[in-house]
């Protein structure tokens, strides 16, 4: 694991677009895997200022996102379809119909999940993917359990992201309870990860991740075993690091 150590939010946001920034420049035509959450929007804002400086160009790119809330339309601004269109899709150059996220629009779990593995394998895997990291250690929707999932599946969402999850929405019942999410193989298999974590309440999740035993019980863990792993976090949120 590369640990960059960055001072507060923005340079956290500013260090994490580098990277990809990097990996879009050196390779035009890469596939990144995208996250929600508010951990990664600055990076985001980022990347969308270096385009409109035409740094960067994303024609080429195609884009695989983690997770999506199962039985969320669309339109909902809640859904992350409409997360990734707000804070990204919309605002750089990269084709329409390149872009992806499981089908939260889906009933039926099985078919979402085996159609979202299919469209993992047709762009040929992951050659950057971007992580957050849930208080719990969460990455994606992968929730702690007593195994680790290997591709897309759908899950129930732990009581723990359901609360930290609810500011969000208006009430708490708001907050749907399942989610479609890119599994742990998947994640593992991509060519290299990076994994964004700024404040606080992200410090245990961190350590455990990094410096506790690898267990389905912190899905985050399982990184110690991915061989180009780059964590950028804030002075905040590696306040618990040795
Ligand atoms: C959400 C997402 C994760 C994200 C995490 C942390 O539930 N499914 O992909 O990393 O929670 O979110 P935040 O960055 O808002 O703390």
């Amino acid at each position: 694991m590369r640990l960059y150590k960055a001072k507060n939010y923005e340079d956290m946001s500013r260090k994490a677009a580098n990277i990809i920034s990097a990996q879009v420049i050196m390779k035009p035509d890469c596939v990144l895997g995208l996250a929600t959450g508010s951990t990664p929007i600055g990076t985001y804002k980022q990347l969308i200022e270096w385009y409109n400086k035409g740094d960067l160009d994303f024609s080429e790119v195609t884009t695989v996102n983690l997770d999506e809330y199962k039985g969320m339309p669309r339109e909902n601004s809640q859904s992350y379809y409409y997360f990734m269109h707000t804070n990204l899709f919309d605002h750089v150059n990269l084709q329409k119909g390149r872009s992806f996220l499981p089908d939260g629009t889906e009933p039926d779990s099985e078919k979402a999940c085996s159609d979202y593995n299919a469209v993992i394998h047709q762009v040929g895997g992951i050659d950057l993917q971007l992580l957050g990291i849930g208080r719990n250690g969460h990455i994606g929707f992968n929730e702690p359990a007593d195994h680790f999932s290997l591709e897309t599946h759908c899950v129930d969402l732990t009581p723990s992201t359901i609360d930290a999850n609810k500011r969000f929405f208006e009430k708490e019942e708001d907050v749907p309870r399942q989610a479609y999410t890119m599994g742990i193989k998947t994640i593992m298999q991509a060519k290299r990860v990076l994994l964004v974590a700024s404040g606080e309440d992200k410090a245990q999740a961190l350590y455990d991740s990094f410096y506790g035993p690898v267990t389905p019980a912190v899905p985050a863990s399982i990184l110690q075993y991915h061989r180009n792993v780059y964590v950028v976090a804030d002075e905040a949120a590696l306040s618990k690091m040795p």
